[in-house]
């Protein structure tokens, strides 16, 4: 059996940097599929038929980290037959040996309802808006803003929203290095590796 790690959380919580660190260090899969929902939004056009006709090389574009290709993101987010024609891709993606890690919104509830480490990583407004502002060199303030807004809609729409699942373990990273955060993550992972 593949051993799968679903990371969700709140935007720029650090969830990206702890997947690629656990899928380094074990040698798994690593699938950010927010990359995914980013594709979609910047194509533009139907995102219904974008999102069913995706291909790899859409998830190349060098735009796609921006605070506008985020918003675009989260509101082609939040239309069921978007999210549905990418569920096959990612639960086949999960299922990879040795292991993959995916970290996004729904990873836990939907995708991977039966993940064997279920990780919700949260850290406070500031800090994420801080971290996310210096990784794409925008304004700070307009980053938060940018979090913010797509934190409201993710959380709120009736499709798979940002939500803890029961049996995931809450990341504060808020005080933490990045070093703390893996190291934790790392302990959960060994913990259920026996
Ligand atoms: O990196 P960051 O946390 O800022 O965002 P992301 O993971 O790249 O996701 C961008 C947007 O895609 C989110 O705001 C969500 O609206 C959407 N998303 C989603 O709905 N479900 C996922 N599994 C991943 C992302």
């Amino acid at each position: 059996m593949p051993f799968t790690i679903a990371i969700d959380g709140p935007a720029a919580s650090g969830k990206g940097t702890i997947a690629r660190a656990l899928a380094r260090r074990y040698g798994f899969h690593h699938l950010d599929t927010g990359l995914l929902y980013r594709a979609v939004g910047a194509k533009g056009g139907d995102a219904v038929a974008v999102a069913r006709s995706l291909v790899p090389a859409d998830l190349e574009r060098p735009d796609l980290r921006s605070n506008e290709a985020g918003q675009a993101a989260s509101r082609v987010a939040a239309i069921p037959e978007v999210r549905q024609a990418l569920v096959e891709f990612q639960r086949r993606f999960a299922v990879q040996e040795p292991g993959a890690v995916l970290d996004g919104r729904d990873i836990g509830t939907v995708i991977c309802p039966d993940a064997r480490l279920k990780l919700y990583v949260i850290a406070s407004d500031a800090v994420r808006a801080r971290r996310r502002a210096a990784e794409i060199g925008a304004d700070p303030a307009e980053t938060l803003a940018a979090l913010r807004e797509r934190d409201a809609r993710d959380s709120s729409r009736q499709t798979a929203p940002l939500l803890a699942a029961e049996d995931a373990i809450t990341l504060d990273t808020t005080d933490m290095t990045i070093d703390e955060a893996v190291a934790i993550a790392v302990a959960e992972v060994e913990a259920r590796r026996g």
